[in-house]
């Protein structure tokens, strides 16, 4: 793995050919499987759970399983996904009750805790729960869909959580989920994220691959 990771979302997968669609992102180079659980609640749109993330380990998915959970509540949810083989689960902290309590739970579990931070969710989430996590997700798009058009003002925040990182002195992931593509991945790059997430930009193309060497040639080229 290099120090800037590609999690392919596979919410814009072909759901019919779930594993062979998995199978030719991992081929073409993916170095993460982001898994973006929605449940009708807290976002309007319905998705994947569970046996879901059971299956593709089972299929033998061998790359970490980036679990994105925009539900509520979320700490009911946290074992069940932890069976299933989830690698990182990232939660959003206006939908837990108990954010540090949340963050315990994924760690008990042993998976590695991730906060997601929606667009207008300002950065105090993280001044007693950095030090905590392995991972910050930054929003670029309000949560809910794929395929929306990436929010400028996350630039900003993705500079300012990179700040913050600086600070702490251990290795934290910085996540950047919503509208990412090749004309502005490296604009992300820029700002301090190490980890993309695209999924219309990539299974939307028609050669995966090419698709991620583009957008590594673009971080590379910062
Ligand atoms: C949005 C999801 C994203 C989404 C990204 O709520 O969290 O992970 O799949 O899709 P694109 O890359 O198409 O914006
Ligand atoms: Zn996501």
């Amino acid at each position: 793995m290099s120090a800037h990771w590609i999690a392919p979302s596979i919410l814009s997968a072909d759901f019919a050919r779930l594993g062979e669609e998995v199978d030719a992102v991992i081929a073409a180079g993916a170095d993460l499987i982001h898994f973006d659980v929605m449940d009708n609640h807290y976002v309007p749109n319905l998705t994947i759970g569970p046996p879901v993330c059971e299956a593709l380990r089972k299929h033998g998915v061998a790359v970490p399983i980036d679990v994105h959970l925009m539900v509520r509540p979320v700490d009911r949810i946290v074992p069940d996904f932890a069976r299933a083989g989830a690698g990182f689960i990232s939660f959003h902290p206006e939908a837990s009750e108990h954010i540090d309590r949340t963050i315990e739970l994924i760690r008990e579990h042993g998976c590695r805790p991730g906060l997601a931070l929606n667009p207008a969710t300002p950065l105090e989430y993280l001044d007693y729960t950095l030090e905590k996590l392995d991972l910050v997700l930054v929003m670029s798009v309000n949560p809910g869909f794929g395929g929306q058009r990436f929010i400028p003002s996350a630039l900003r925040k993705l500079e300012a959580v990179r700040r913050r990182i600086e600070t702490i002195g251990r290795p934290v992931r910085l996540e950047v989920d919503g509208g990412v593509k090749v004309e502005n991945i490296q604009a992300c790059a820029r700002a301090g994220a190490d980890t993309f997430v695209a999924g219309s930009a990539i299974f939307g193309s028609a050669d995966y691959a090419a698709t991620l060497r583009a957008m590594r040639a673009q971080i590379s080229a910062l």
